[in-house]
């Protein structure tokens, strides 16, 4: 028998529990583990859950089910759930599903190959605790890891905003940044083993304010000295609240040839009245004007958003509102979703929106979304884009990577390799890619439209 176990994980939810597996894995690399990508034959499955969805402690319920014959096949296979749900919902999940063995929160993750230890056997292992020591700070000190030419970078986490619907400020606590130092010495590591783009991540990253020497850098100074690091060509950062967005970021985005035209920026609804009752502590018309202030500093910026339909006391005219909005930014990618009421968030108690009036909004403010996405792809059809090649593709010889806009490109040509920047004439458009060739002659980098 080999020593190397084997361990599947399952991600649910954000870029940030995507991250989070990724150092999960790291971590239990070091209790001997090696990712599969099949539950079967696994000695450990972790399912690193997200709280954001409709019924989502459920969905992981019954999901736990379908384990059910693998542990009865082997007693020795550990079952972890890791995750917002595991924070949320603590000790009962093992109640719920006995043949859970391991139930870890997000600020644990480094204590998991102690957990994995304990577990197992009939012995149980949860850590959900909200510690006091510098999380980051130990997740640092995981095993090594190459990756591909894109990386996730945490450098926040946990949100004080509180908007009334949300679960983040309850299961990842309050915010919480990272000093700078140690961002910078990851970000040098990462390109050092070829990462060419930094997604900085955090649940609310423009209220970053780490440690700086002797004082305190938000996330334009971060960036600042990001751009600084020699070898690292793209930065980009996700997710923002509107009321962090500061002056200095906004200008960034004009100055810091490095930070990427895509911005995501949630909005939730177009009604003061239901951003009110959502407590987003922001109007329409500041994020409208928010928006022409970013554009001005970068023109050809895509904005990205989210959006909540169906909040409760959102009448015909609060929704008329958000489509309103949607048509005065014109999106071009964003994510929608009917409100689903969160035990233990504010909004939850409240009297809730009729579902088939959720379901017919939501229809419509995704049609829209659509349209918008659409054209925004369909624009970029006969301009040049600088695309960082990230995949081989389905097809022999086809290669996928983003444009600085964040948009998936195919090009099928024998010259590229993963990890290359090159720049791709665009020469047809689908809602969600595009296609391009390489120019006989490579151009010098300019922007799209340019
Ligand atoms: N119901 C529906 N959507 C939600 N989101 C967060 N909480 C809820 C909820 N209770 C959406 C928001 C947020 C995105 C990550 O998920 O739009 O920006
Ligand atoms: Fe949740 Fe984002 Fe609001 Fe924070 S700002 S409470 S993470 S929706």
């Amino acid at each position: 028998m080999s020593d190397t176990k084997k361990l599947y994980i399952k991600t649910y939810g954000c870029q940030m529990n995507v991250y989070d597996s990724e150092r999960m894995a790291e971590v239990l690399s070091g209790a001997g583990y090696e990712q599969s990508e099949t539950p079967e034959n696994a000695d450990m499955i972790l399912l690193n859950t997200c709280h954001i969805r409709e019924k989502a402690a459920e969905k992981i319920y019954s999901e736990l089910g379908r384990f059910k014959g693998l542990k009865a096949s082997n007693p020795a296979l550990k079952i972890g759930v890791a995750g917002c749900v595991a924070q949320a919902e603590g000790e009962e999940i093992m109640r719920r599903q006995p043949m859970v063995d391991i139930v870890v929160g997000p600020q644990s993750y480094h204590r998991l190959a102690e957990l994995e230890a304990r577990a197992g056997g009939g012995r149980k292992a949860l850590d959900t605790d909200f510690p006091e020591e510098d999380k980051f700070e130990r997740m640092a000190r995981r095993p090594k890891m190459r990756r591909g030419p894109s990386a996730f970078l945490t450098v926040q986490e946990g949100c004080d905003k509180f908007c009334a619907f949300c679960v983040v400020p309850y299961t990842r606590g309050v915010e919480v940044s990272r000093p700078v130092e140690p961002i910078l010495a990851e970000a040098r590591d990462l390109v050092e083993r070829g990462v060419k783009e930094i997604t900085l991540l955090g649940q609310n990253v423009n209220a970053y304010h780490g440690h700086d020497g002797g004082g305190v850098s938000g996330l334009a100074g971060l960036i600042t000295q990001l751009a600084g690091v020699d070898g690292l060509e793209r930065i980009r950062y996700t997710t923002s609240h509107p009321n962090d967005m500061t002056d200095d970021l906004i200008a960034l985005h004009g100055d810091c040839e490095k930070l990427m035209p895509y911005l995501h920026l949630p909005v939730q609804s177009g009604s003061d009245r239901i951003l009110k009752a959502m407590n987003r502590k922001h109007t329409a018309d500041a994020y409208l004007k928010l928006i022409d202030r970013i554009r001005a500093a970068r023109p050809d910026i895509l904005i990205s958003g989210d959006f909540i339909v169906g909040f409760p006391g959102e009448s015909d005219a609060d929704f008329a509102q958000t489509m309103s909005l949607v048509e005065a930014v014109g999106y071009g990618q964003a994510y929608s979703f009917k409100y689903s009421p969160r035990p233990g968030t504010p909004a939850a108690e409240r009297d809730q929106v009729p579902e088939d009036a959720k379901a017919d909004r939501l229809q419509k403010l995704q049609e829209l979304l659509k349209s918008q996405q659409v054209a925004a792809q369909e624009r970029m059809v006969g301009r040049t884009v600088r695309v960082l090649f990230e995949r081989a593709g389905r097809l022999e010889g086809q290669f996928v990577g983003k444009s600085e806009h964040l948009q998936a490109v195919h090009v099928s040509d024998p010259n590229l390799s993963i990890g290359d920047v090159r720049t791709v004439r665009i020469v047809e458009s689908a809602p969600n890619s595009l296609a391009g060739q390489l120019p006989e002659q490579e151009r010098v980098p300019n922007l799209p439209g340019e």
